[in-house]
């Protein structure tokens, strides 16, 4: 939309719904209904030449009102929204609320009050998730999630796994821990990413996945450098010699819009203090409704071969107050749209991966097409190792970022969420050419 447009579109609806543009603080409080207003507003202008999601895409006041509704540090620019993301005020704040509510009386609040709101969690998780009720339980983090996982399955020695060179560590770890203790055989994919095509990554998987597997590990998004991994592709030649599949969706849950039986999962795990921005320790493990019973619980539970996927939630006194307000971080997710989210991240990393991919100095080491990436992309400058760029954007920019050295992946990597804006995108690409220049 031309910024003429736009202005004029923003008067028409800041008048013709009384949408505020500057919301107060409280209106940040209850901001998921400041974000619905603006949008149906938006969807309903007549002048808008496409449809709505390209157009609020790229709509920087939109984006400016989400950054208010998060109380991020004017001072560090935070591009390290991989490892783990700030919640919006709304979510703090239920947190703090239904906190000092469990500590008026902690054994009635917590386990008499609270605790009523577990199963229309459950609920509305397996929504997004695209799952029934009774397959989703809700852990602390992916770690435990796939740990509960790996640690569950009945395999014996002998048994064969298929993992990949670009695991995660906690995952990587948790099977070598298999291996010593039980003796299964851990074969290894090597991937060389972005240099491998769809084609080329499904083909080293096959390579590995002969008759005698019985599990496949699949990390759906890599979290080294962004690399979206054809999970479903893999996951049908695990199952066309009966292996199971496990997929990590530490990245990818409320990143990407794939629902969890898209990819082919029949264990999955994630965190959603990442990109849903719940609460610090929230997570949620999948197990399909016929493996439930033959997968035993970390932490036991009355009857470890129950079908109940309750069993997985044994997990003794915890903050409910934390598990509650991920209520309030599906409502923010919805309030934004999955898709238009998507898109965003999308757009934002094209925007700075696109403005400084032709310096002479600088290569941009993530497959940007949207297939492969979204939010998270990595960036090498000649002449830095991945320590001294990750710390020179700190210390001469204060911009904060994941410097990576793992496998054969090596460069800084930039993560944006919905509250980064381009003002602020702007600010890395001018740090990146001074220091390609310097
Ligand atoms: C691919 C992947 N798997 C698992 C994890 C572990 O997540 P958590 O620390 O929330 O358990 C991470 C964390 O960044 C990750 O990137």
């Amino acid at each position: 939309m031309k910024s003429t447009l736009r202005r004029s579109f923003l008067r028409k609806i800041a008048t013709a719904s009384a949408i505020p543009l500057v919301p107060s603080f409280l209106q940040q409080a209850s901001g998921t209904s400041w974000i619905t207003d603006y949008k149906s507003a938006y969807a309903k202008t007549p002048v808008s030449q496409t449809s709505h999601v390209e157009d609020l895409v790229k709509d920087e006041t939109f984006w400016y009102q989400i950054k208010n509704m998060y109380g991020c540090s004017p001072g560090l620019l935070n591009l390290n929204n991989g490892g783990v993301s700030p919640q919006p005020l709304v979510v703090q704040e239920a947190f703090e609320r239904y906190n000092r509510l469990c500590n008026e009386a902690p054994s009635y609040y917590m386990w008499r009050v609270l605790d009523q709101g577990r199963e229309p969690l459950r609920n509305r998780l397996a929504e997004l998730a695209g799952t029934s009720s009774e397959e989703v339980a809700i852990v602390r983090n992916t770690s435990e999630a796939l740990e509960t996982i790996i640690f569950g399955l009945r395999l014996e020695k002998g048994d064969k796994v298929v993992v990949c060179n670009l695991d995660y560590p906690n995952m990587a770890n948790a099977w070598k821990q298999r291996a010593h203790r039980d003796g299964i055989i851990l074969k290894e994919v090597q991937l060389d990413l972005p240099n491998m095509s769809n084609d080329q990554v499904v083909e080293a998987f096959a390579k590995q996945i002969t008759n005698d597997v019985k599990i496949v590990h699949i990390t759906h998004l890599v979290n080294w450098n962004g690399h979206i991994l054809p999970s479903k592709r893999i996951a049908d030649l695990a199952h066309a010699v009966g292996a199971k599949t496990i997929v990590d969706g530490a990245h990818s849950f409320a990143h990407l819009q794939d629902k969890i039986p898209a990819l082919g999962a029949d264990y999955y795990g994630t965190s959603l203090h990442k990109w849903l921005c719940a609460p610090f320790g929230t997570g949620l493990i999948y197990v399909k409704k016929e493996l439930i019973s033959e997968l035993y619980p970390l932490l036991a539970s009355p009857d470890p071969e129950s079908d109940d996927i309750r069993k997985f939630e044994n997990l003794g006194t915890r903050s409910f107050a934390i598990e509650q307000a991920i209520g309030q971080a599906l409502d923010f997710h919805y309030a934004i749209g999955g898709a238009l989210k998507q898109a965003r991240l999308q757009y934002l990393k094209e925007y700075w991966a696109l403005a400084v991919k032709d310096h002479p100095r600088i290569q941009v080491r993530t497959d940007t097409h949207p297939d492969r990436s979204c939010a998270l992309c990595i960036v090498y400058v000649d002449g830095y190792t991945a320590a001294d760029l990750g710390s020179r954007l700190h210390t001469d920019f204060k911009i904060h970022t994941t410097s990576i050295e793992y496998s054969n992946v090596e460069g800084v990597r930039i993560t944006p969420h919905v509250y980064i804006v381009k003002d602020d995108l702007d600010r890395l690409i001018s740090a990146l050419h001074s220091l390609a220049e310097s």
